[in-house]
């Protein structure tokens, strides 16, 4: 299987993207494994014809605005994102109207046309830095509360909610971070800036899925709590030999993130099937929002 895929990337022209929750097998077949804003920079350099792009819809629809020109495919099309479902362009519209004018910072975990009325994207990765470059003191953050409510942490601007959350991270309680951290007490703990704030008071480092990767190699410690989806386990311990990882919690499991098979991949490509393409009047806009932050990084 994993000799065919490699026949067929080479054959298309296609490099195999993976986000660092996807199945272990789909993570060691990817020309990069990576989080959402190292993806996104990936898809945006490479001239390989093809970008089969094993991670979630969200993501395949922000490499199809940053490489038009490219096919783009998604080895199981229905692989979404359940905090970007908790948007629709309909719904931003109308919470702009409601308020005064300021910038619409919009988290790439949410669908085409929700980047398209936005004034710049940002990621778990570069969300600080991303508020703290806007010339305007207010703003709106969309759609997940909890990576705003971290954004208002780090920062003094006035940030404005939308009611979106992860459910695999919002579901992370105080009490199984305890229970971790009796059971390992020398663990240190990092959490992604989509839990809950009284779980980023307890933590030790906030990051993205591949900041808690570097952090770990950098660091001289051994032992770490993962409070993030249990993906992330096998990347992290395969980058760092010889280290332990506990998961914060076995509850952190998204569906949608496990979804693609070898035999997806296969298929996808042998009939270039799953392709994601955002219409150019959708692109247009969004890749605005898009470049805006690439820009900031
Ligand atoms: P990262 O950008 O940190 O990889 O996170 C993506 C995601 O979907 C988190 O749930
Ligand atoms: Fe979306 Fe949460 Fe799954 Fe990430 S873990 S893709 S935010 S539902």
């Amino acid at each position: 299987m994993k000799e065919k895929i490699k026949d067929l990337l080479k054959e298309k022209n296609a490099i195999l993207l993976a986000h660092n929750y996807e199945p272990p097998e789909i993570q060691d077949m990817a020309d990069l494994c990576g989080d959402s804003l190292e993806l996104s920079i990936r898809a945006s350099r490479t001239d390989a014809a093809v970008i089969v792009f094993c991670g979630v819809h969200f993501m395949a629809e922000t490499a199809s605005i940053l490489c038009p020109d490219k096919t783009v495919l998604l080895p199981r099309r229905e692989a979404g994102c359940e905090m970007a479902d908790m948007i629709t362009a309909e719904a931003l519209r109308e919470k702009i109207d409601q308020l005064p004018p300021m910038p619409v910072v919009t988290y790439v975990n949410s669908p085409a046309d929700v980047k398209a009325l936005s004034t710049v994207c940002c990621t778990s990765a570069n969300v600080v830095k991303v508020a703290q470059s806007l010339d305007a003191d207010e703003m709106l953050m969309i759609p997940d509360r909890n990576l705003a409510r971290y954004a208002a942490s780090q920062t003094d601007k006035k940030i404005h909610l939308w009611d979106g959350y992860c459910p695999f991270h919002d579901r992370l309680t105080p009490q199984e971070v305890l229970a971790a951290r009796k059971a390992h007490p020398e663990a240190v703990f990092m959490a992604h800036p989509e839990c809950r704030p009284e779980i980023l008071e307890m933590a030790d480092i906030v990051t993205s899925t591949s900041g808690m990767i570097r952090h770990a190699a950098e660091s001289t410690d051994e032992e770490f709590i993962v409070g993030t989806e249990v993906g992330i386990l096998h990347p992290i311990g395969k980058a760092n030999p010889g280290k332990r990882f506990y998961p914060a919690s076995e509850k952190m499991l998204c569906p949608d993130m496990k979804r693609i098979s070898l035999d997806d991949v296969v298929r996808s490509l042998e009939e270039m099937s799953g392709e994601v393409k955002v219409p150019e009047t959708i692109r247009v806009p969004a890749l605005a929002a898009v470049e805006r932050m690439i820009a900031i990084v």
